[in-house]
């Protein structure tokens, strides 16, 4: 397995280019399932989930053709094409995998009248149920069964009809799932307290733009109206904003001055809310954010929320950040049940954290010193990557597949701003 050898130190300066989000591409992706024409998906980023996710699809007999781009440019033009779906069932050895596969049920059981997808099981984060997709699709006509591990979700005579559903708490990826089954019902539906993340307002203006109605994007209440079919588009994945508040963590982290490119700082409202805060100047200039670290920073109470709130996503990076800041922060994780496993690691390189149920109390250090580190989850391994790079010394951050499911490129776009950074294979 690779790892990532970081000799940390180093203030990074100068421009780094922001990808295309992956958290938008695993629903923009499915939506290949739900018309027989093609989906060109542009600014897909090069990230292993993304090529997971084609290998899915692949499974139902959709063609994927990558469009020639040069090596050295980011982000994949992608089509897909769903002339004739061979398959509904997604396997467990592919969904176990990547837990977003769930996101085939949906736009399976709006296109085809069924789906069989293997229940995807916990993670490192957290158990990860999937009761509220079940519920929200039972609501606009679904039925659902149970067979050995695998979940069937079925419309009876074939098309779903449609219906009302409100969420108990927000949920991404059971709002993306019941949107996707909802374009193509027979009547309409309307959802309420469904999550608003950019990447839902992403998937509603690829499926408008594949002819759906619906009403309310962006909002915690969708008014869908079904149409009988919808067409193919093309469409460009919006800017990655938790790939963008990472590196703004790492400016921040190095004492730094960085131009992050492509983004949109509309979406990271919180996170770049939450770097001025901390004494971090934020420049904004239309797709580019200057974010510059000019003295020590100061410490933060944060509490991660769903859209607009502070991101789940963004706090093991924060975390990493905080570890030096000039006195005591509170972090507190309201999503996740167990999105603390960066903190052990981090304490391995001298952080001083005190972890109380969903609460940590992180005490700023002097300093941090390098250390052999493990991954355990995607944003948890890029906190070890920001400590690495501030730390004293050398880091190895081994089981970097973790970075491979999100972050394109990262020793490419880290080295090109002054990282002392590279990726070693075991050979
Ligand atoms: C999406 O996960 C993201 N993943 C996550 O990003 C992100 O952390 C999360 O949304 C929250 O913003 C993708 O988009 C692929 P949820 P998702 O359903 O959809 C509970 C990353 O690092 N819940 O909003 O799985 C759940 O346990 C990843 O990029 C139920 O109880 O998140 C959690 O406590 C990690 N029942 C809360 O809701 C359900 O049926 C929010 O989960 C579904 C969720």
């Amino acid at each position: 397995m690779d790892r990532i050898l970081i000799r940390g130190g180093r203030r990074l300066s100068g421009k780094l280019p922001i990808s295309g989000a992956k958290n938008a591409a695993l629903t923009l992706l499915p939506c290949a399932l739900l018309t027989d024409e093609p989906l060109t998906l542009r600014n897909l980023p090069r990230l292993a989930d993304v090529d997971s996710f084609g290998h899915l699809l692949n499974q139902f007999g959709v063609s994927t053709l990558i469009e020639g781009s040069r090596p050295e440019d980011f982000g994949r033009v992608m089509t897909m094409r769903a002339g004739r779906l061979t398959g509904t069932t997604a396997p467990y050895d592919i969904v176990r995998k990547m837990r977003a596969s769930i996101l085939v049920l949906g736009p399976l059981v709006g296109r085809a009248g069924e789906a069989t997808v293997s229940l995807p099981g916990g993670c490192a984060i957290g158990n990860r149920p999937i009761d509220l997709h079940l519920k929200a699709l039972e609501a606009i006509g679904a039925t659902i069964e149970f067979t050995a591990g695998y979940v069937k979700a079925s419309a009876p005579g074939g098309r779903l009809k449609g219906g009302r559903y409100t969420f108990p708490i927000v949920s991404v990826g059971a709002t993306e799932n019941v949107v996707m089954a909802a374009v193509t019902a027979r009547g309409p539906s309307r959802i309420e307290n469904a999550a608003r993340e950019p990447e839902i307002v992403d998937l509603c203006r690829c499926l408008v733009a594949m002819g759906a109605r619906m009403e309310g994007i962006g909002t915690e209440t969708l008014e869908i109206e079904g149409v009988d079919r919808l067409h193919g588009a093309t469409y460009a994945v919006m800017p990655d904003r938790i790939e963008a508040g990472s590196y703004a963590c790492a400016a921040a982290i190095t004492g730094g001055d960085l131009t992050l490119t492509g983004v949109a700082p509309d979406d990271m409202r919180a996170t770049l809310d939450a770097l001025g805060q901390a004494g971090v100047t934020i420049e904004e200039r239309g797709n580019s954010v200057r974010v510059t670290a000019t003295g020590p920073l100061a410490p933060l109470t944060l509490s991660t929320a769903p859209y607009p709130g502070f991101a789940t996503d963004m706090q093991a990076q924060f975390m990493a950040m905080l570890a030096l800041a000039d006195g005591a922060s509170v972090l507190t994780e309201t999503i996740f049940e167990n999105r603390y496993m960066h903190v052990p690691e981090l304490a391995r390189m001298g952080a001083d954290i005190q972890v109380r149920g969903r609460t940590a109390v992180v005490r700023g250090a002097a300093r941090l010193t390098g250390a052999p580190v493990m991954a355990t989850d995607l944003r948890a391994s890029m906190s070890l990557v920001l400590a690495g790079l501030a730390a004293e010394g050398e880091t190895q951050v081994s089981r970097v597949y973790h970075l491979d499911r999100g972050y394109e490129r990262l020793e490419e776009k880290l080295s090109a701003v002054g990282a002392d950074i590279e990726r070693v294979g075991d050979g």
